[in-house]
């Protein structure tokens, strides 16, 4: 008797976008390379064709861990200067809005370095399992803001203000805040956002936030769900 498929798991998912995200790099490319589990596939797959089709590319980390497996795993690196112009970068995100694709990011803190080299890229390619694209932004998911240690209690007490609930993230094991790969803290916040774009201002208008986990533009969002193909999201 043939044997009953078991389901797939949120890590099957993630792979099989990372794999289909891999197609997409091109001999010559600049690619700027994600953080986090889904990215880290990404990585993990893209080192695969450096070293077995001698694919001729460069990659422009998004964090010190996406640094340390892209070296790892085989593909050059340059820094966002030495790059120029970035072709594709290819992220993950911890909530893609269904209608709009305006996205949380952040859940790893990494989201500044990740803004600016996933806003800068010529196309910006999201990978999500299907249990992260949701009808509306922000109801499960806190928004993230990376912020100077020497404001945080004015950033705070302006998130209060603005009748949000911020909790200051802290490290699991450890003692104290998480600190970035910037030398910052992370404040989570859960608020209401109506638009993606406004909200995003609004609180990169706080003085001592340097850079919030909204992101209101992406070209296009990869889904891994259970059907064989990967589901394409575009504007
Ligand atoms: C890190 C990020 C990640 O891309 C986001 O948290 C998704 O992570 P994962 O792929 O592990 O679910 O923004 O700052």
């Amino acid at each position: 008797m043939a044997k009953k498929k078991s389901a797939e798991t949120q890590d099957d998912l993630k792979l099989k976008v990372a794999q289909e995200a891999s197609k997409l790099v091109k001999d010559e490319m600049v690619i700027g390379l994600g953080s986090g589990s889904t990215s880290n596939m990404f990585i993990k797959e893209l080192g695969k064709r450096v070293l077995e089709e001698e694919l001729y590319i460069y990659g422009v980390p998004t964090s010190f861990d996406a640094k340390m497996l892209a070296s790892q795993c085989g593909i050059p690196l340059v820094s966002l200067d030495q790059a120029g112009q970035i072709d594709l970068a290819v992220d993950g995100a911890d909530e893609v809005e269904e209608g709009t694709l305006s996205l949380i990011k952040g859940g790893g803190g990494c989201h500044t370095m990740e803004k600016v080299i996933d806003y800068c890229a010529k196309e910006f390619v999201v990978l999500v399992d299907e249990s992260k694209v949701v009808p509306s932004l922000g109801e499960n998911t806190p928004v993230p803001l990376e912020v100077l240690p020497f404001a945080y209690s004015t950033v705070l007490n302006t998130l209060l203000e603005m009748n949000t609930a911020p909790s200051i993230r802290v490290s699991g094991g450890k003692m104290g805040p998480v600190i970035t790969d910037n030398g910052n803290m992370i404040i989570d916040v859960f608020t209401k956002i109506d638009e993606a774009a406004v909200k995003e201002k609004e609180l990169n208008n706080i003085v001592g936030v340097v850079e919030n986990g909204i992101f209101s533009k992406c070209d296009k969002v990869l889904v891994g769900n259970s059907s064989k193909k990967v589901k394409v999201l575009k504007k």
